[in-house]
């Protein structure tokens, strides 16, 4: 794969759908960038996918959607992986409200300011009710913006955990399990030393109890943005991410390796 690409979408459980792509990162596989439909009473679309993709993006959304039927877009954070389709979905559904935090709505101004009365600010710890169920606003044990809120659906038993629990892939696939224990565990390690690499400053203790956090809410799926379905797996997930304050740093190519690269290219 040498660009981003939209894949077909499909089923995580009977309430929510997954509008998948992939963007190849050079020397280190491929990364699934994930948007969810969480078909609630009031239903909900977590993340926007791609900027490079938003044609293609609204075209599978409406395989699962009708994005007129939206109420809400959970925004888990502002990066170009999770607002590529933002404003079309906006401009689509006059009655949806974005969901995100004060410094959110922040960083979108710096880009584009978010209509005030289109938003709706929720903090870690804070609940919203989308009309079948309530969903409860978390910050993830990892992230790479102070901006981000992943959530639990206590109905699906889902945690949504925006960057966290990412994973750098070789090929595509629609369930975590498919990758295999040791890609999946060398994957996840190097995504989130990529990701987070503060992660390697933190007290280990504290880092422990934000995933025991996440353990105490047992839940069933955890969806990433970053890593296809994982059902059944949140021990076997939060093991390897415990592991990543001790990984190496990731440190990416220098201009030489790239002189090499791209030496090794033309040559070839
Ligand atoms: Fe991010
Ligand atoms: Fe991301």
């Amino acid at each position: 794969m040498d660009k981003p690409m939209m894949f077909e979408p499909y089923q995580a459980a009977t309430d929510i759908d997954v509008v998948p792509s992939y963007f190849p990162i050079p020397g280190l596989g491929i990364l699934p960038v994930n948007a969810f439909v969480l078909k609630a009473a009031q239903p909900v679309l977590v993340d926007a996918g791609l900027v490079p993709l938003s044609d293609e993006f609204m075209e599978k959304l409406s395989c699962v959607i009708d994005p007129g039927d939206l109420r809400w877009l959970w925004l888990t954070h502002t990066d170009q992986d999770h607002i590529g389709s933002l404003w079309r979905v906006l401009e689509a559904t006059p009655k949806l409200r974005v969901i995100t935090t004060y410094l959110g709505v922040g960083k979108m101004s710096l880009f584009e300011p978010l209509p005030m009365d289109r938003i709706y600010l929720l903090n870690p710890g804070q609940s919203i009710d989308v009309g079948d169920r309530i969903l409860t606003a978390i910050k993830p044990p990892s992230y790479d913006a102070p901006e981000t809120t992943g959530f639990h659906d206590p109905k699906a038993a889902a945690f949504f955990s925006s960057d966290c629990f990412g994973a750098l892939m070789s090929e595509p696939a629609e369930n975590a399990a498919e990758m295999g224990v040791e890609n999946l565990r060398e994957g996840m390690v190097t995504w989130a030393t990529v990701d987070a690499p503060w992660l390697q400053i933190v007290n280990r203790t504290l880092f422990a109890k934000t995933l025991d956090r996440v353990r105490e809410l047992s839940p069933k799926l955890i969806l990433s943005a970053h890593l296809p379905v994982a059902c059944d797996m949140t021990e076997e997930l939060l093991g390897y991410l415990g592991t990543a304050p001790e990984a190496q740093p990731f440190v990416g190519p220098d201009q030489q390796a790239l002189e090499d690269m791209l030496k090794g290219m033309t040559a070839t």
